[in-house]
Formats: structure tokens, C-alpha cells, sequence
């Protein structure tokens, strides 16, 4: 099948606005939005997006797909052509757009800062964990830092979505000795939590239950 995919640009040196341009490629419904930006960029080596592992594990891909940031390594052609084929591909929203799809991942790496995202070991911690304990770490443990939450959650405050995840995530480790410091560290409300917890497995591409 033919699809236009129609791409947010903007060159810095040479653009004053973003503009859309449109690239007909040709795929297959079983095929995914990355093997169709491939094509597109084949066509126009001037063409820029990250990507790296095409397996949903290097959370490079993340982009903005007919207005829902997610990964277009993940993401069907057959899920997102509609009957029309066009498919509509901007930067992730919340961003700062560098050069067509590729965004400023600075702030959302220096977001992760706040929470202290590595464990601060109790001493007295003996080297085991017990199943029940491992169990809440098997969901948070998967994020891939892609992105996509903190495009598409508003969540109020300084430490933003993904952020949030890593900090609960630490929280919850038997062997970390901040613990529940962490919440007060991360500065959210609960209700506001509560909310993120609620939406997050909707909008994170890995499912991840907070
Ligand atoms: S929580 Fe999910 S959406 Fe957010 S960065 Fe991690 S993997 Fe991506
Ligand atoms: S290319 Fe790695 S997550 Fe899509």
C-alpha cells in the first residue's frame, strides 16, 4: 500500500518556521511507521528522526504520531494509516524541536537528576530480596527512557514523568535506603500521583504500571 507521510520539518540554519512535507512511500500494513521513515529518508537523506535498536528498546524513536507521542518502531502501519494512508509525524510535544523530528533530550536527562535515580544502599541490607518485593520492580524496571510520558502527561512541578517513575521505582526497592524520602524529594502532590499512576500504563509505550 502507498502512504504520505507528512513530517514536521525545521533546519535551524535555513528555516524560520516548521513546515509540513509530505513523502510517499510504499509499505505494508504489517510493516512499521519506522520502516516507512526509512523509506522517506532514503528518498531525502536530509531528513532527520533518531532511531537505533527498531525493537522498542532504545526508546530513540519516540515521536509524535497523528498527534500521540509514541514509538514508531512500535507502532503498525495498519494501526495508524486509517483509510485515508496519511500519516501526520511532529516531534514530541513538550520538547524543544532541534532539526525536524530529533527534540532536546538535555532537559528531560537533567529532569531525571532530581530524583536521584540510582539506588543509595542501606547498610544493613543483607543481599536478598523476597519474591513479593522483586515482583513490584518487574513493571517500572522496563522504561526506556523514551520520552513519551513526559510528552504526553501534564504533570505540574519540577520532576516530570518519567523522572517520576524512576524515583517511585527506587522507592520501592527494599535494598535503597532513602525509601520514602524519595516522595517527599520528588515534591508531587498525591493526588497528582495518584492521577500519573492511574494514566501511565495507557500512554507509556512498555505498559509500565506505577
Ligand atoms: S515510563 Fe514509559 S513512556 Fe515514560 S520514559 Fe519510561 S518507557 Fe518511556
Ligand atoms: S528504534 Fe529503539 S525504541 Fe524504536
Amino acid at each position: 500500500m502507498d502512504v504520505v507521510l507528512n513530517i514536521n520539518r525545521f533546519n535551524p540554519e535555513v528555516d524560520r518556521e516548521p513546515y509540513f512535507q509530505k513523502y510517499m512511500v510504499a509499505v505494508k500494513g504489517h510493516q512499521t511507521l519506522l520502516d516507512a521513515m526509512l523509506r522517506a529518508w532514503r528518498q531525502d537523506p536530509g531528513l532527520s528522526f533518531r532511531r537505533s535498536c527498531r525493537s522498542a528498546i532504545c526508546g530513540s524513536c519516540a515521536v509524535c504520531i497523528n498527534g500521540v507521542p509514541g514509538l514508531a518502531c512500535q507502532t503498525l502501519i495498519r494501526n495508524v494509516a486509517g483509510d485515508s494512508g496519511r500519516i501526520t509525524l511532529e516531534p514530541l510535544p513538550r520538547f524543544r524541536q532541534v532539526k525536524d523530528l530529533v527534540v532536546d533530550l538535555e532537559p528531560f536527562f537533567e529532569s531525571l537528576k532530581a530524583v536521584v535515580p540510582w539506588l543509595v544502599t542501606r547498610e544493613d541490607y543483607s543481599g536478598n530480596m523476597d519474591p513479593e518485593a522483586s515482583r513490584k520492580l518487574e513493571s517500572p524496571v522496563t522504561c526506556i527512557l523514551c520520552g513519551v510520558c513526559d510528552a504526553a502527561m501534564d504533570v505540574p512541578g519540577k520532576v516530570k514523568p518519567a523522572a517520576l517513575v524512576k524515583g517511585l521505582r527506587m522507592a520501592l526497592d527494599p535494598r535503597d535506603s532513602l525509601g520514602a524520602a524519595r516522595l517527599r524529594l520528588m515534591e508531587v502532590p498525591p493526588e497528582v500521583l495518584k492521577l500519573f499512576i492511574r494514566d501511565l500504563p495507557d500512554t507509556c509505550p512498555k505498559g509500565i504500571k506505577g
